[in-house]
């Protein structure tokens, strides 16, 4: 078995209506079970049936890990299921609904996703509909993951006309963050997992701005001492918000930076060749244009810029030319008209309104934001991309 880092795993919980998550973010947590971090997790799991719900890459990176930790167990059945955003169809939870069946599933019986954020939003929702619902936990191995998708109980697949178009808010037991299952990742999905964290920081904690600035080169070459307090500094501010606003009533619409536009290149990229986090980045360039129109202090404005930059996201045209598709400005309004975060009155947009604090504005000029997006896509084709005109 592996040591525990010296300093230990963090310990950070969110209450909800349903009792406690518990989350720990560490390195070596898997290996060394935790080193007697994760007692709880094996009482969890004792004498149960429990679904190891995974998809290939992290299964080979992690399962292992994942199996000894869940070994008090009666018995680990694991289903396997598409890498990425394939996963979150209702054929797949369907499929796993059914697998789950068939394997001897329970009211008592218990789950665990080990993966990246689609697997952990698949994994969840199957978790809040097989039998009316049964405890689960979240074993993220991307950060992107890591800060966002498997904490606050948000679960959900996309059906063709939208992403999470169908969910549940079910809390998961336990999250389990080990920055270890971050060294197999490509460098593109750190870079990709580090704009959640920008997002994050930008609108809610300047000190851990301060912090992703000064130490990007750090994060990126996956230096567990500094991503330790990154990913749980993330985690803390995102659950300031939560516990607010569990269910997204308002406040918690402030972890959207970025996503109203986001959300719409992905779809119309049909969620290929471009990671969520990357889209993510392409959206707060854009919300940043809107909201210097409202004022935003320019010197903010730019330093986010430059921090986006440094991480650069790939360039919209070359996306474009791999993928045969245009990005245009009446296709995009359609789109983000479609997403779930619109409201009948129109699109919401989340600004940031002065350094770390942020607004939703639901009332922007249709004509404003049709300008902007114009000028938005045409800067944002590099000039080593053709554009699929
Ligand atoms: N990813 C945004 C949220 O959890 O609300």
């Amino acid at each position: 078995m592996a040591e525990l880092a010296a300093d230990g795993p963090r310990r950070l919980t969110l209450s909800h209506p349903r009792g406690v998550s518990e989350i720990l973010v560490g390195h070596g947590l898997l290996a060394a079970g935790g080193g007697g971090a994760l007692e709880d997790v094996a009482g969890w799991c004792r004498g149960r049936v429990v679904f190891l719900v995974t998809s290939e890459v992290p299964d080979r990176h992690c399962g292992e890990a994942a199996r000894d930790l869940l070994e008090p167990a009666a018995r680990i059945e694991t289903i396997e299921v598409p890498d990425g955003e394939a996963a979150k169809t209702l054929e797949c939870a369907g499929s796993v609904w059914r697998q789950m069946l068939e394997r001897g599933g329970k009211r008592d019986s218990r789950l665990v996703t080990l993966g990246g954020g689609s697997v952990g939003d698949l994994g969840g929702f199957v978790a809040a509909g097989f039998l009316r619902g049964i405890d689960y936990v979240q074993i993220p191995t991307t950060l992107l993951a890591q800060v966002d998708a498997s904490v606050g109980g948000k679960t959900g697949v996309d059906l063709p006309g939208g992403k999470n178009t169908v969910g549940a808010f079910h809390h998961p037991r336990f999250v389990l963050a080990d920055i270890d299952s971050l060294r197999s990742l490509p460098s593109g999905e750190l870079r990709a997992g580090l704009f959640e964290v920008v997002k994050m920081a930008a609108l809610l904690d300047l000190d851990l701005l301060a912090l992703v600035e000064e130490s990007l080169d750090r994060l990126l070459s996956v230096d567990a001492d500094i991503l330790t307090p990154v990913v749980a500094a993330s985690i803390a501010a995102k659950l300031g918000v939560v516990e607010a606003d569990l269910e997204e009533g308002d406040r918690r619409r402030l972890l959207n930076f970025g996503h109203t536009l986001g959300h719409a290149i992905e779809s119309e990229f049909g969620y290929r060749d471009l990671r969520h986090g990357d889209a993510v980045a392409h959206g707060m360039r854009f919300a940043l244009r809107l909201a210097l129109r409202r004022g935003l202090d320019p010197e903010f404005a730019a330093r986010l810029g430059r921090m986006i930059d440094r991480l650069g996201p790939p360039d919209l045209g070359v996306v474009e030319e791999r993928r045969g598709v245009h990005l245009d400005v009446d296709r995009l309004v359609e789109a983000m008209g479609r997403d779930k975060k619109a409201r009948e009155s129109g699109l919401v947009w989340i600004l940031p309104a002065a350094p770390g604090r942020g607004e939703i504005v639901a009332d922007l000029d249709p004509a404003l934001v049709r300008r902007e997006l114009g000028a938005f896509l045409d800067d944002s084709r590099g000039p080593s991309s053709g554009s699929a005109r």
